[in-house]
């Protein structure tokens, strides 16, 4: 069961062009493409006449063409030619979702169409934000969204999962700050005085930093994660302590209960025009992510031989426990409505 009222990124802009494109959304098959002026749209992608995936077909201006039997339906999803017959039988055709492009990404709406309104899109504009450099992918997990959504709110496996990467083996035992409101749940760790994550030792850092995390989490499953880090002691030749930051956006997509497309973008406020600093933040990140992805995808095969098995809260996990708890309440209440 998903939250259905809410704007999901269905692919970053640069996947969607004139070559219809497929994945599978909240259990939903979804094809998407451009109009002839650019625009995107978002059909189902299983044709009304025998279930073949609209994504198969051709393009003709603004129309897609099923690749089986040549159904042709609009932009709306209205089927308006049938080979071999004159006539349309009015009702026929694929389900529409509303659909919108915003910071790099095409988000679709699968819940009540006049609820869609694009001033709900979360705000992701570090994504194209001039002032900041961006790089960023979508990595395919086989898990449940919110195995992720707790692994981003959690940050405390980063030194376990990725002291090779972007963690410091040292930052256990950092300082938290919680809060739950309105919508979110933000959780603050300070970690004065780490050794350097490998990734920020490459950027120059002293050996020792000072680490801050603020994870806040908004329904259904977007993720911002500011990561301000400074160098804890004088380094020969710097007059000033070098101080960077980096943002990470993380919006989750359920593709179905056990699998989930995670886009993912790592933004940062220096270094803007350096195209060697964004490709290496691009391989250390896929890299750092990837290690989440093993962990998760094994999990997930332990929770679906027992899901009765027992787990355990700990101070920890207040962050990923408070957003579960805020999903389960807006499903149950929008399931309620329905
Ligand atoms: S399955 Fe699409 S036209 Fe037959
Ligand atoms: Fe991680």
């Amino acid at each position: 069961m998903f939250l259905r009222n809410c704007w999901y990124v269905a692919a970053e802009s640069r996947e969607v062009s004139r070559q219809p494109f497929g994945r599978v959304l909240l259990n939903e098959p979804v094809v998407l493409y451009r109009r002839e002026d650019g625009s995107p749209v978002a059909l189902e992608d299983r044709c009304c006449h025998r279930r073949a995936p609209l994504h198969l077909g051709t393009l003709i201006g603004d129309r897609l063409r099923c690749g089986y039997h040549g159904f042709t339906f609009d932009t709306s999803g209205t089927c308006v030619a049938i080979p071999g017959q004159d006539k349309v039988a009015a009702g026929i055709g694929v389900r529409s979702y509303p659909v919108a492009e915003r910071h790099r990404y095409v988000w679709v709406w699968f819940g009540e169409k006049e609820k869609a309104d694009p001033t709900l899109i979360p705000d992701f504009s570090y994504n194209d934000d001039p002032a900041w450099a961006a790089v960023g992918a979508c990595l395919h997990v086989e898990a449940n969204y919110l195995l992720l959504v707790e692994n981003l709110i959690d940050l405390s496996h980063v030194p376990f999962v990725h002291s090779s990467t972007i963690g410091s083996a040292e930052d256990t035992n950092p300082k938290l700050k919680t809060e739950r409101g309105e919508g979110f749940v933000r959780v603050t760790r300070d970690a004065p005085g780490i050794s350097t994550p490998p990734s920020m030792r490459a950027l120059g850092f002293a050996p020792v930093v000072d680490q801050s995390k603020i994870i806040t989490f908004k329904p259904a499953s977007n993720i911002w994660i500011d990561i301000p880090t400074k160098d804890a002691a004088p380094v020969a030749g710097r007059n000033e302590p070098m101080q960077r930051r980096v943002m990470i956006l993380n919006a989750i997509t359920p593709e179905t209960e056990r699998s989930c497309h995670y886009f993912w973008v790592n933004a940062r406020d220096f270094d803007l025009g350096d195209t060697e600093r964004s490709a290496f933040f691009l391989k250390t990140v896929t890299q750092a992510f990837n290690e989440d992805k093993n962990i998760l995808e094994a999990q997930q095969k332990n929770i679906e031989l027992d899901p009765k098995a027992p787990t355990l809260n700990v101070n920890a996990d207040w962050g990923g426990v408070q957003a579960v708890r805020m999903m389960d309440g807006l499903i149950t209440a929008e399931t309620a409505r329905a």
